[in-house]
C-alpha cells in the first residue's frame, strides 16, 4: 500500500541517456546541464552519478548553484551561464568556476575585483537568442579587449539556440552561420579558446553541424524531447516518475459538483478517487479537467479544479482502492505517461513540469547512485 507522494529519480535512466548523447556527439565532449537543481531532479545526486559515469565538466545558471556543488565536494570545472556581478566574481574565481562573459564590462569587473587571480572565462556571443551574449556590433573590439586582459584565461566561446527544437530549422541555421562567422573572425587573434560549444538538446537531436568541441544537454539527459517537433534520433528514458497514491475513494451521486468553482459535475453515479497532491506540489492548476493519471495501469481523467493539496480523478466503477499507486508522469511497471504530453495539454514544456515539482515532494533515488 503506497502512502507517499514522491518523485522517483531513476539514475540508471540518467546514465543511459547521457551515454546515448555522448555516443551520438562523439568525439565532441558533453557538458551536462545541472542548473535549477538538475531540472528538479536533485543536482547533487545527479552530478554524483554523472561524475561516476566519467563526465568532467558541468553547467549551472547561478553562482549559488555552482557553490552548492563545490560545497558538496565536486572539484570539477563548473560553467555558470548567468551573468555574475562584482560581489560574486572573487568567490567564483577562487572556486575555479568558469565565468560567462557577455561584454567588456564583465571583463573590467574581473580585472577590478579579481585580486589579480587568473579567471577562466567562457564568452557567450549573441547570434540571435536575444538574452545575454556579447553584441559584437556594439562592441566590435570586444575580442581584442579580452585578449589584452591580464587575468582572463579564455577557455570557452559559446552561443545559444533559440529555436533548435522547432521543425523549421531556418533560424537555427542562421544562428549557426553567424556563429561560424564569429569563429572565423577569432582565427586571427593571438589567443583562442579551446572549447567551442553551441548545441542544446534540440541541436544534439537534429543539428550535428552544431556539435563543435562540446554540447550542453539538459532536458534530453532527463529523458524528454524539448518539444514534439524534433526528431527522435535519440530515444531517452524518463528519469523522473511523479507518483502519488489514492487517499480516498467515494461513490458520488449524479449531479454532484467536484472541487472549487464546480468546474466539473458528475453525469452519473461514479467513484471519485482523491489523490493527495496539488499545485503546491507542482501540479499545474491548468490541468483542471485536462490531466490524466495512471492507476493499476489504466488512465483516468483528473476532474474538477486542481487544488493546493488534492486532485480528484473519475475512476468510474473500477475497483480502485486507497493505497493504490497513481502515476502522474514517468515510467513505471504499470505503464508510461510522457511528461511532454502532459505539458502540451497545458501549452508548456516538460522542463516546466520537472522544474516545478516542489520541495514538498521527496526525491527518491533508484538505480545505483
Ligand atoms: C546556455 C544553455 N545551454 C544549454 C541549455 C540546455 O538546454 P536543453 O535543456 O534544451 O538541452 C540551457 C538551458 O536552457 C542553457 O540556458
Amino acid at each position: 500500500m503506497n502512502s507517499e507522494t514522491c518523485a522517483e529519480i531513476n539514475l540508471n535512466n540518467l546514465a543511459y541517456n547521457i551515454h546515448a548523447i555522448q555516443q551520438k556527439v562523439s568525439p565532441s565532449k558533453v557538458i551536462p546541464v545541472v542548473k535549477a537543481d538538475a531540472y528538479g531532479h536533485g543536482a547533487v545526486a545527479v552530478t554524483k552519478r554523472l561524475v561516476k559515469e566519467g563526465f568532467k565538466i558541468f553547467a549551472v545558471a547561478q553562482f549559488q548553484e555552482a557553490m552548492e556543488l563545490r560545497e558538496s565536494g565536486f572539484s570539477q570545472p563548473i560553467l555558470i551561464f548567468g551573468r555574475l556581478f562584482p560581489g560574486e566574481i572573487p568567490g567564483a574565481i577562487k572556486a575555479g568556476f568558469r565565468i560567462t562573459v557577455s561584454g567588456k564590462e564583465d571583463i573590467r569587473w574581473i580585472e577590478e575585483v579579481g585580486h589579480n587571480l587568473p579567471a577562466f572565462v567562457h564568452v557567450n556571443v549573441e547570434t540571435g537568442m536575444g538574452r545575454i551574449g556579447v553584441l559584437l556590433d556594439q562592441e566590435p573590439d570586444f575580442f581584442d579587449y579580452l585578449v589584452r586582459s591580464r587575468h582572463c584565461i579564455w577557455e570557452g566561446l559559446y552561443t545559444h539556440f533559440s529555436t533548435s527544437d522547432e521543425k523549421d530549422k531556418a533560424y537555427a541555421n542562421l544562428q549557426l552561420s553567424r556563429f561560424r562567422k564569429i569563429l572565423s573572425r577569432i582565427q586571427k587573434l593571438d589567443k583562442r579558446p579551446s572549447m567551442i560549444h553551441m548545441a542544446n538538446s534540440g541541436g544534439i537531436l537534429d543539428m550535428p553541424d552544431s556539435y563543435f568541441d562540446a554540447v550542453r544537454p539538459g532536458i534530453l539527459m532527463y529523458g524528454h524531447y524539448p518539444s514534439s517537433e524534433t526528431s527522435h534520433s535519440i530515444k531517452p528514458r524518463q528519469v523522473m516518475t511523479l507518483k502519488t497514491f489514492v487517499a480516498h475513494v467515494r461513490e458520488m451521486p449524479a449531479g454532484f459538483p467536484i472541487s472549487y468553482g464546480r468546474r466539473w459535475v458528475t453525469k452519473k453515479t461514479t467513484i471519485i478517487a482523491v489523490l493527495p497532491l496539488g499545485y503546491a506540489d507542482g501540479i499545474s492548476r491548468e490541468l483542471t479537467n485536462k490531466g490524466e493519471v495512471l492507476i493499476q495501469g489504466r488512465p483516468y481523467p483528473m476532474v474538477g479544479t486542481v487544488t493546493m493539496d488534492h486532485v480528484m480523478v473519475d475512476v468510474g466503477n473500477d475497483p480502485i482502492r486507497p493505497g493504490d499507486e497513481a502515476i502522474v508522469w514517468g515510467e513505471s511497471p504499470q505503464g508510461t505517461i510522457q511528461a511532454l504530453e502532459v505539458a502540451e495539454k497545458i501549452g508548456t514544456i516538460a522542463y516546466e513540469l520537472t522544474c516545478g515539482v516542489s520541495k514538498r515532494v521527496r526525491r527518491v533515488y533508484v538505480g545505483n547512485s
